[in-house]
């Protein structure tokens, strides 16, 4: 899917959020010609679609993703789902705490000397590489060349040219295969000598009595690859761009470290690492007074209905205040994204340990950040931040 037309300059993808909020006005459900898709842009819209799998499907023709839980409709989604949940209990993810609190420290000592580092490349990049490689079980001596075929599947075009877009795909396909080729060793080895991770686990369950096929135990692990590094980053990115442009809210936060899950929460309404969330649909349906035909790709635009003053007060200040925060950035219903509890705790243990070893984080006078390029994905490329320590 290409960008929409409204959100071109790298301006407005930093800061698409007037373009939304007047876009809900004026058509909160609108179709899109040059993109062959109905947009949706008001939370009620949006809510009521992700609640809705009978009439929207999630089995859309994304090729990396196929077959995996993500593209997957009920019965298969429900029984797929229940197993993997295993994984991502909040008491399996609360084990991890203490490896996600080594890692972030051993990361941010390697740049604490400097005064100034990416957060990207230092800190939000490879905590999530590092901590789902864990879960999975990928030997440590691997984690680079991991690391680097992940990101490959999530890169997004260079521009917005055929051929960019083509590239892309080529490079994605390439990146897939080869981390498929990978856990296909890793799964072999474990069929023989299972461990303590997730794809010993995998091998190990049964639906309706049936073992997984390597197959699927193969899309499982792609997918938490997709599903889970970038986002992650994206939200230690987001959250600490967002304090470096209101120092208020960092030093709020800084002298009430217990306020961080409410900042972690609010950086996910204010700034969603995922903008977009794609359904087809099954039969001919109303959204919002709109009438949509069987087959037709449906977008419903998170970042928007974030923000709809209509669910909300003061949708566009970022506050640590909000008593509930009902924000769709990690879906809603039966897809809602099963690693909420470990990208929460990652976000988390990021903030806490970044502002008690620093005094004040800034971003560098005269660098412009530059947008991730991609209609779904909300982020920054680099973050440089330059700071004092404690
Ligand atoms: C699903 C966002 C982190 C694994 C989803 C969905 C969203 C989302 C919006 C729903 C997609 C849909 O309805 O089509 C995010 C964000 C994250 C994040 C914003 C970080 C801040 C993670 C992590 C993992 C993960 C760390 C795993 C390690 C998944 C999986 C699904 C999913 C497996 C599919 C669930 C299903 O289809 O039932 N995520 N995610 N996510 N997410 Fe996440």
């Amino acid at each position: 899917l290409i960008p929409m037309s409204e959100i071109a300059s790298n301006a407005d993808q930093l800061f698409p959020f007037p373009i939304f909020n007047s876009l809900r006005q004026n058509t909160p459900v609108r179709y899109d010609e040059a993109r062959s898709c109905w947009d949706v842009f008001r939370y009620e819209d949006v809510h009521y679609i992700l609640k809705n799998p009978k009439l929207f499907s999630s089995e859309r023709g994304s090729g990396t993703l196929q077959g995996s839980i993500l593209t997957m409709d009920p019965p298969r989604h429900t029984k797929m789902r229940n197993l993997v949940n295993k994984a991502f209990t909040p008491k399996a993810v609360k084990d991890l705490k203490n490896k996600i609190e080594e890692v972030t420290l051993y990361l941010l000592d390697q740049v604490k000397e400097k005064g100034t580092m990416d957060l990207v490349h230092s800190l939000a990049g490879p905590l999530p590489v590092i901590i789902i490689a864990e879960l999975l079980g990928v030997p440590a001596k691997d984690r680079d060349l991991f690391k680097t075929y992940s990101d490959v599947l999530v890169a997004g075009a260079k521009d917005n040219s055929n051929e960019a877009f083509q590239r892309m795909a080529q490079k994605r396909k390439e990146g897939s295969e080869f981390l498929k080729e990978y856990f296909k060793k890793i799964i072999l080895e474990r069929k023989v000598n299972p461990e303590e991770d997730l794809i010993s686990l995998l091998l190990a369950a049964k639906i309706d009595g049936e073992k997984l096929t390597e197959e699927e135990v193969l899309s499982f692990c792609v997918l938490l690859l997709v599903a889970g590094n970038e986002t992650t980053t994206n939200l230690i990115t987001n959250a600490v761009r967002y304090m470096t442009e209101d120092k208020n809210i960092q030093e709020q936060a800084r002298t009430n470290l217990p306020l961080i899950p409410k900042l972690v929460e609010e950086a996910l309404r204010f700034y969603p690492p995922i903008q977009a969330i794609g359904r087809v649909t099954k039969e001919q349906v109303k959204v919002g007074g709109k009438t949509i035909q069987k087959g037709e790709q449906v977008i419903c635009w998170v970042a928007s209905a974030n923000r709809d003053e209509q669910k909300f007060t003061e949708p566009n200040r970022f506050t640590l205040e909000r008593k509930l925060n009902p924000h769709l950035s990690f879906g809603f219903g039966i897809h809602f994204c099963l690693g909420a509890p470990l990208a929460r705790l990652e976000a988390e243990v990021a903030l806490l340990t970044l502002l008690s070893t620093f005094a004040k984080l800034e971003g560098v006078k005269g660098t412009e950040l530059e947008a991730i390029p991609s209609p779904f994905v909300f982020g920054v490329k680099r973050l440089p931040l330059k700071f004092t320590r404690q």
